[in-house]
């Protein structure tokens, strides 16, 4: 009997779909961890910068949730995750007044 196999099961499509749904893992946990808080300076255009930037692939993470030093980290790996993904590019005096605007939010440092 000949039979044919689901176009799903001759392609390498299943592989890709567990890749997609273990990189969204990470984002999964981001967003269910996330407590409700309010964007500060909600109406500044640098908020209003950090929202629409940081906003597309995960929920907007809380300026206090990390120390300045941590942020700049972060967004460095932030930078790696735009650049290779086919979302807005973002030009670096913005992700300047992205840290600028953490900084003013920041979690106080501990030392
Ligand atoms: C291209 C999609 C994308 C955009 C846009 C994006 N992120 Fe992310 N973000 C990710 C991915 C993927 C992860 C999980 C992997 C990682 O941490 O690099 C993540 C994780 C995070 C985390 C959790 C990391 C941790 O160590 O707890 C924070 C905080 C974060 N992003 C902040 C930001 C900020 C701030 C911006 C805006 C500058 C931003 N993200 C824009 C994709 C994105």
């Amino acid at each position: 009997m000949q039979y044919n196999l689901p176009a799903m099961m001759r392609s390498d499509r299943p592989i890709r779909l567990l890749f997609g749904l273990l990189s969204a893992l990470p984002l999964a946990l981001l967003a269910g961890c996330m407590e409700p808080f309010e964007v500060p300076e909600a109406t500044s255009a640098d908020a209003q910068l950090y929202v629409r930037r940081c906003s597309l692939c995960h929920a907007l993470p809380d300026p206090a949730r990390m120390t300045y030093g941590q942020w700049v980290a972060v967004v460095g790996r932030m930078a790696q995750n735009i650049r290779s993904q086919n979302v807005p590019q973002v030009p670096d005096d913005e992700y300047q007044q992205i840290l600028r605007y953490l900084q003013r939010h920041a979690k106080a440092d501990a030392r």
